[in-house]
């Protein structure tokens, strides 16, 4: 701690805000390649077939792409958009996975002429729909088949997917039939099995819960069917620490409980070993992001309560307002300093409910102060707006001493860019 400044990946917040300005979203990349390189080297110790395989969905730029084909992983992409962001940045089709519930016709036809690696099927008009559209393109599509396999993780409501009552996946008492019918077709390659449980889920008991009933899947289809099943992709969810939730998921120990079970399951029914395919946003760059705003109004109601006011909100952090996420936050200026009290941070935007932080304990608070709000990298970004006409913020990224900007901040112009006054009114 320098001038008694906040140092995030070893760059004064202070100073980047001075340069940079605030709202400011900071990256580090040496965080996003130690948290990739957790997951990387605990897979190693197996000795098994497997892949990494980032969900863009967590935070998508040409930058972001260019550090995940640099680290090898694979990368999870569910639009147009996010495969159009791989393209730019050059990112090697094979290593990508097509996922949606319902990916439009155009998005299809862009992943088979761009040789998307794998398309994650996820009901069944969509596997009819990708075989004809293969079929036309003399083209034979790699596929992954999405289960629900009925399991409910204990996260938030909106977040939660593996349970039957879900918009996503093949319920997992239809999936024979579905894989059987597309094993038949002349346009579908069937590669293996998908599911995903949720998202920031905190302990590791599910995953295994949940690759013993994949596991179950592989092994019928395979006695019944003889139809042998590849790679087994378990998605992500994997929670990182915010402000209340604490993780308890250990990557070493749970890579290596999934993987000993997949060994086992596999040789008692002469299986092969499918590859195991993982698929990490938020652990990857949720810790990797803090975001810097600057204090600007400050109202107190004696006896009630403490508005701090940012001059940022649930435009660029709409997590709050959304799911109750709860954030931690430093006084990037005045970290040494005890005369602490306990106030509550709003955002700009007009809304009540645009609250960043309730009840946090900061020191003295000023008009001018910058503040930082933890592990922001994921899903801050990627679900901002522009509500209220508010441009969304530059970001930035950290890498060693070095510091660049990777997404412009928007302009004024940018937010009337699209607009058009119809004839009538233009006079
Ligand atoms: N794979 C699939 C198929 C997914 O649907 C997701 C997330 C992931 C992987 C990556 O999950 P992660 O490892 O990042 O938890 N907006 C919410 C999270 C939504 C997650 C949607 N799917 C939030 O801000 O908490």
């Amino acid at each position: 701690m320098k001038n008694n400044h906040f140092i995030f990946s070893g760059h004064d917040t202070i100073e980047l805000a001075n340069k940079f300005g605030t709202p400011l979203y900071v990256m580090s990349e040496d965080i996003i390649r130690k948290n990739a390189n957790v997951i990387v080297d605990s897979f190693k110790k197996q000795g098994i077939d497997f892949e990494v395989v980032y969900a863009g969905k967590a935070l998508l730029n040409t930058a972001i792409c260019c550090i995940i084909k640099d680290l090898g992983l694979g990368l999870d992409v569910v639009s147009g958009g996010e495969l159009y962001t791989a393209k730019k940045a050059s990112f090697p089709m094979d290593k990508i996975f097509f996922h949606g519930n319902n990916k439009s016709i155009e998005e299809l036809i862009m992943a088979i002429e761009l040789g998307v690696g794998r398309i994650v099927i996820d009901n069944e008009y969509e596997l009819e729909l990708l075989n004809r559209l293969s079929i036309e393109r003399k083209k034979k599509s790699k596929v992954l088949f999405r289960i629900t396999p009925g399991v409910e993780a204990h996260t938030h409501k909106y977040i939660q997917t593996g349970q039957e009552d879900s918009k996503f996946g093949i319920p997992i008492g239809e999936a024979e039939e579905i894989i059987l019918k597309a094993y038949k077709m002349d346009g579908i390659s069937v590669m293996g099995l998908h599911c995903h449980i949720g998202s920031q889920i905190l302990e590791d008991r599910p995953y295994k819960v949940v690759s013993d009933i994949m596991m179950g899947l592989i092994k019928r289809i395979n006695e019944k069917h003889r139809i042998k099943i590849h790679e087994l992709n378990l998605g992500g969810g994997f929670g990182i620490n915010y402000s209340e939730e604490k993780s308890l998921i250990n990557m070493d120990e749970m890579i290596n409980k999934i993987s000993t079970l997949v060994k086992r399951v596999s040789k008692e029914n002469n299986l092969g070993i499918p590859k195991i395919i993982i698929e990490p946003g938020r652990y990857i760059v949720g810790n990797a992001g803090i975001t810097l705003y600057e204090i600007g109004a400050i109202k107190n109601i004696p006896g009630i309560r403490k508005y701090v006011s940012i001059n940022g909100g649930m435009t660029d952090n709409p997590r709050i307002a959304l799911y109750g996420a709860k954030y931690n936050a430093y006084l990037a200026n005045k970290m040494n300093q005890n005369n602490k009290e306990i106030v509550s941070i709003a955002g700009r935007c007009c809304e009540s409910g645009d609250m960043l932080i309730w009840d946090i304990s900061l020191p003295h608070c000023e008009a001018g102060d910058i503040l930082a709000v933890l592990n922001t990298g994921a899903y801050n970004y990627s679900m901002s707006s522009n509500y209220n006409r508010i441009p969304r913020p530059p970001m930035i990224l950290l890498m060693e001493d070095r510091a660049e900007v990777i997404i412009e901040g928007e302009t004024l112009d940018d937010i009337v860019r699209n607009d058009k006054i119809p004839s009538w009114l233009n006079n």
